[in-house]
């Protein structure tokens, strides 16, 4: 059996990692990496660090607007997946990477596998949710991480081939956790005492392309008294750069560049809170039993939101504020799988195979 796999994007690196050591025992895996992230600290450093196999196509196509970016994902995964014939097509989550890779399968009728199917936010304005409706409707086989999901995919209509396997980022966690406590310095390279400092994330467009929810973001940090560290990821970089906005000017505010997994899970550990509007990231943070607050209109990872493990405050300054000052001791309760998502891939690939 051989499988073509897609990846672009930073998350889909880490979703790949526990996935790709399970396929590869057994069946013949290919990567192709579309090039959607490409500095070495979004790309790189994870198929180092994680011994993600290396890619044997890379598109090189970068960044762009939504069309042309897709557009070009789309022309030349088409051309590999005449050229090698999969079995299967495999996609995760929901980036225009998984889009491209889903639409060029479809059309040459090779079965797609989705992983992370199922999820919504119903708010049609963000590039993820059409992603991910297109995606699911052309999948043949629907590797949900929650109920919720499947329960989203049974409201569509959709209910061949959809199974719920968890979460493959909660047997990443688990793989590489004790890793991260004994091999990442990041706390002694920032100074960063345990659980005495917010770990800050944002990169969400809804949130980045609109200057009025990152003024009101900012104004919250600029309130919040505590030690903020804030890995900030390219497309806010720049936009808070074309803005104008300082973040100098913000009080214990550490900015820094995007770091690797091991390094991330050492700062989401250790995090007295983390502010985020990653969807990755609110998973991680309950895993960790970390206090969340995402700044975020929805959220697709309803399940995190019990007993306010993670509070979801759009952009409101106050409420960020106040969601931030809140006591709240999470639990983490196993919605998300039992580690072994990896492993129920395979057997349904397996399954499958025709
Ligand atoms: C993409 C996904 C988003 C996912 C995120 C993970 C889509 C529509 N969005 O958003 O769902 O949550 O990845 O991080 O697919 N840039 C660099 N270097 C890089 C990558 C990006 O400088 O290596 C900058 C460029 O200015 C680029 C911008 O970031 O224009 C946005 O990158 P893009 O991949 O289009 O979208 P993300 O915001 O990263
Ligand atoms: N992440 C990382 N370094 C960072 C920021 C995030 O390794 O500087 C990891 C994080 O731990 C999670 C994943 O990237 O596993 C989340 O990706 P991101 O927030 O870019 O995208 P999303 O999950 O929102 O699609």
């Amino acid at each position: 059996m051989k499988v073509l796999t897609i990846l672009g994007a930073r998350p889909q690196f880490i979703k790949a990692a526990p996935v790709s050591r399970v396929l590869r025992q057994e069946i013949t895996e290919l990567i192709i990496h579309t090039g959607q992230h490409y500095d070495a600290n979004m790309s790189d450093i994870f198929f180092d660090e994680l011994n993600i196999p290396k890619p044997d196509y890379n598109l090189g196509i970068g960044s762009g607007n939504h069309g042309k970016q897709t557009g070009e994902m789309l022309a030349k995964i088409e051309e590999i997946i005449l050229k090698e014939s999969p079995n299967f097509v495999l996609v995760y989550g929901d980036t225009n990477s998984t889009l491209a890779g889903a639409l060029a399968a479809a059309k040459l009728h090779v079965p797609i596998v989705h992983i992370e199917a199922g999820l919504r936010s119903f708010n049609k304005r963000m590039p993820e949710e059409v992603n991910r409706i297109l995606t699911d409707n052309v999948s043949s086989l629907l590797l949900c991480p929650t109920e919720t999901a499947i329960q989203n995919l049974t409201n569509e209509n959709i209910k061949d081939g959809v199974y719920n396997i968890g979460d493959v980022m909660y047997d990443a966690v688990l793989y590489n956790k004790t890793l991260a406590e004994s091999t990442s310095t990041i706390l002694e390279r920032e100074e960063l005492q345990s659980k005495d400092y917010l770990l800050i994330t944002i990169h969400r467009a809804e949130n980045t392309d609109d200057v009025d929810r990152m003024k009101s973001i900012l104004d919250a940090f600029s309130q919040i008294a505590d030690k903020k560290v804030w890995p900030i990821h390219p497309r806010t970089k720049k936009k808070l750069e074309d803005y104008g906005f300082q973040l100098d000017q913000i009080p214990n505010l550490q900015v820094i560049e995007p770091v690797g997994y091991l390094d991330m899970l050492s700062l989401e550990m250790n995090a007295k809170k983390i502010v985020t509007d990653s969807g990755g990231v609110q998973k991680e943070a309950y895993f960790a039993e970390v206090p969340c607050v995402t700044v975020r209109d929805q959220t697709e990872w309803v399940e995190t939101l019990i007993e306010d493990a993670n509070i979801l405050t759009g952009t409101d300054t106050t409420k960020i504020v106040e969601a931030v000052q809140k006591q709240v001791s999470p639990s983490y309760t196993p919605v998300f799988g039992d580690g072994k998502t990896a492993e129920k891939v395979l057997a349904l690939l397996k399954e499958y195979e025709n």
